[in-house]
């Protein structure tokens, strides 16, 4: 980074435009459909929209749902949907065939894993989670630990750093998102789940802010199990469907607790008793959202042309850029305060900016078309998708918030109200 810092003090500008020139995953830019004046720096929170999408879901529509009606079931193997967009999604998670399906979202499957994993490890009833994680990790282990009572389950929280410490023969469940939501530190996959298969606890991973920005090695980790989602990164549109990870080893024994009838054996034997399919296909509870797995098959096409690695590499570069950017408009060290650390390993796909008055300054911003968003109660976040991100993204944006900040452009009286959704 200082190196880069230093390089820039001449032009910022003529580096980003060097560094796009040479930029070898430029053209996939091309696969996106993004307004021209826009620079998106909120792929971590919805991705951009493929060009491939608006097709795929008007065939299946107009054609497979409107002609086919019904048939399209077999026709057209909506019923093998979750299968496929879990094997579709398997490489670019570290994962070997047989253990992803996409189902569901983050939040329900959390509760479906934690559950499963409760009854892995007997005798076993707290789970552990990172203080600070994304809240709904810790709502949904709360309503498993309400249901179940705390004999079985009770949760312990402690700072990320102390989560080595606090595994101990009760814990029957690590969860933990590798890359932190607010601050955007990612944290050591292989490292943490062996401390909990030390202490004799199963690893259970939230992808939601990895998946699709960078290499997950879940296999080569020895995760256990990990849920993540489709509309960020994956950019599989609002409201995409998430989906499971489930270990080879687990898949005899981890049962779901939404026993559900496309999670049977035979669905269509429609038998009184419930079997559990074999493998990740279990953690399936109900009919699949059809129209949302088919957007997201076709926004994961644009992963066929790329290695996960290359897009890390990109991205690292990109926010590295950024941070230098920001040096040269004097706005780091002493203006903003840096949330994410400046270690390349330690680093997401975002840069988080504290300020006391960062809803302004986001709001501002997005006011100049650089779209952000905040994080309660101090953060702006930058999220940088290296499929489609540019590095004079990276330039405009610490320019547009080095302007807005001389002229006080974020104390507007009309960036004082918060919408729902920030
Ligand atoms: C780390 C993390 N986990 C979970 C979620 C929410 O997941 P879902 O809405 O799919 O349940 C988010 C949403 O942004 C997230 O960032």
């Amino acid at each position: 980074v200082t190196g880069l810092a230093a390089s820039h003090s001449g032009s910022a500008l003529g580096n980003s435009e060097r560094l796009d020139a040479e930029d070898g995953l430029a053209h996939l830019r091309e696969r996106f459909l993004l307004p021209s004046d826009t620079v998106y720096l909120d792929g971590n929170s919805l991705g951009a929209l493929p060009r491939a999408v608006p097709a795929a879901v008007d065939e299946l529509i107009r054609r497979q749902w409107g002609e086919d009606l019904i048939a399209s079931w077999n026709l057209h193997d909506w019923i093998r949907l979750p299968q496929q967009v879990g094997e579709a999604i398997a490489p670019l998670i570290g994962a070997a065939p047989g253990q992803v399906l996409c189902v569901d979202t983050i939040s329900v499957n959390v509760f479906k894993l934690l559950a499963a994993a409760l009854e892995l490890r007997p005798g076993r009833p707290v789970i552990l989670l990172a203080e600070g994680d994304f809240p709904t990790d810790g709502y949904v282990a709360s309503g498993l630990a309400r249901l179940l009572g705390e004999e079985r389950c009770r949760l312990r929280r402690v700072p990320t750093e102390r989560l080595a410490d606090a595994l101990d023969g009760d814990v029957a469940a690590l969860l933990l998102t590798e890359v932190n939501y607010r601050s955007g530190e990612r944290f050591d996959m292989r490292r943490l789940t062996a401390a909990a298969h030390e202490a004799g606890a199963l690893a259970v991973w939230d992808l939601a802010h990895s998946a699709g920005a960078m290499p997950v090695s879940l296999d080569a980790s020895g995760a256990d199990m990990a849920v993540g989602c489709g509309y960020k990164f994956f950019n599989g549109g609002p409201g995409a469907p998430g989906f499971v990870y489930l270990a080879g080893r687990h898949q005899e024994a981890a049962q779901s607790p939404l026993a559900g009838w496309l999670g049977h054996r035979q669905p269509f034997a429609f038998e009184p008793e419930y079997a559990s399919a074999p493998g990740v296909a279990r953690f399936q509870a109900g009919t699949p959202p059809v129209l949302g797995m088919v957007a997201l098959r076709a926004a994961l096409e644009v992963f066929e042309d790329v290695s996960v690695a290359d897009l890390r590499r990109k991205s690292l570069a990109l926010t590295d850029h950024f941070l230098a950017c920001l040096e040269h408009e004097a706005l780091l060290p002493d203006v903003f305060e840096l949330a994410t650390p400046r270690s390349r390993e330690r680093r997401g796909s975002q840069v988080s900016l504290r300020h006391p008055e960062a809803w302004g300054i986001s709001q501002a911003l997005i006011e100049r078309r650089v779209i952000v968003d905040f994080r309660a109660p101090d953060i702006v976040r930058f999220g940088f998708a290296p499929l489609y991100n540019r590095f004079a993204d990276a330039r405009r944006t610490a320019v547009e918030l080095a302007d807005i900040l001389r002229d006080k452009a974020h104390r507007d009286p009309r960036f004082a109200d918060k919408p729902t959704v920030t």
